[in-house]
């Protein structure tokens, strides 16, 4: 718990500690999961035509709400596995949003970029985001209002004010026959413009990847809350910006998201439809 400790000092307020602390534990514990599963044979299920959910995410999912539960009971949770076919933001009060496996083809395939998500929002607004990435042991928090850290070091995004020196990232929707038209167009837009775009198969990683810089931009099209919540705080406490496509609010529970570090914001946002 050193890393988390490192982080602990710097904060004055015992609420904001404790949720911290409950939501790094069980990013770690659900990571752990993912850890030890990975190099043994996959039950993959279908969710759909190409989305898979494997033991792995239920059972990382079962491992965070219990040790939500025990770190900071009676809290509405909003996990992916167990949520209901429309996702429901909790307007009033605070709820957990939990992704227990991002990356889930990824993890699937031996591919080692997946990771657990997890945020606390207290009337829609982001308090606390965690994402963990168990494979590479790295460990991403943000605290509304303290700044974001990895593995304890305070983090930021870069600087690049110009496309043409950007390393950018997207995803492709689960959905890619109804959505391939626009996806095309966006690539097509986007790639002669930037340094180069990468597709590694995990949203709350690429949003990870843009609040600490190994990434300039990142843009998707239809994401759930469970994909960006935490990373939403990542990049926003990381001095970055988060809005849809158009530059509007922020919410989890739109599909669209395009965060940067802020100066390329308008510049990327202008060529997405
Ligand atoms: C998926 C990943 C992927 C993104 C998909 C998500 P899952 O989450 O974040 O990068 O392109 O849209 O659904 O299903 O692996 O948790
Ligand atoms: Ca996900
Ligand atoms: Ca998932």
């Amino acid at each position: 718990m050193n890393r988390i400790q490192r982080v602990i000092e710097q904060i004055d307020d015992p609420e904001q500690t404790s949720l911290l602390q409950a939501a790094c534990r069980a990013a770690l514990t659900g990571g752990s999961i993912l850890r030890e599963l990975y190099d043994k044979p996959h039950t993959i299920e279908m969710k759909g035509a190409i989305n898979l959910v494997t033991e792995a995410d239920i059972a990382s999912e079962t491992a965070i709400l219990a040790s939500l539960d025990e770190d900071a009971p009676g809290i509405a949770v909003l996990a992916e596995e167990s949520a209901a076919e429309t996702p429901e933001e909790e307007e009033q009060g605070q709820q957990w949003i939990v992704d227990p496996l991002d990356g889930t083809t990824n993890f699937a395939h031996g591919f080692p970029f997946f990771g657990t998500s997890i945020a606390l929002l207290d009337c829609g607004r982001p308090r606390v985001g965690v994402v963990y990435c168990p494979m590479q042991d790295e460990l991403f928090c943000a605290l509304e209002g303290a700044g974001a850290w990895l593995n304890g070091q305070r983090i930021a995004v870069t600087d690049t004010r110009f496309l043409l020196e950007a390393l950018v990232a997207t995803g492709f929707p689960y959905d890619i026959h109804a959505a391939l038209d626009q996806v095309l167009a966006q690539l097509r837009a986007v790639l002669p413009r930037v340094r180069d775009i990468r597709r590694a198969g995990a949203a709350a990683l690429d949003l990870a990847y843009v609040a600490c810089g190994r990434l300039d931009g990142f843009w998707e099209m239809d994401l759930k809350p469970w994909d960006t919540a935490a990373g939403w705080l990542l990049v926003t406490e990381a001095g970055g910006k988060v809005s849809d496509f158009a530059g509007n609010d922020y919410s989890p529970f739109l599909p669209r998201i395009l965060a940067s570090n802020g100066m390329l914001h308008e510049q990327l946002g202008n060529l997405l439809t």
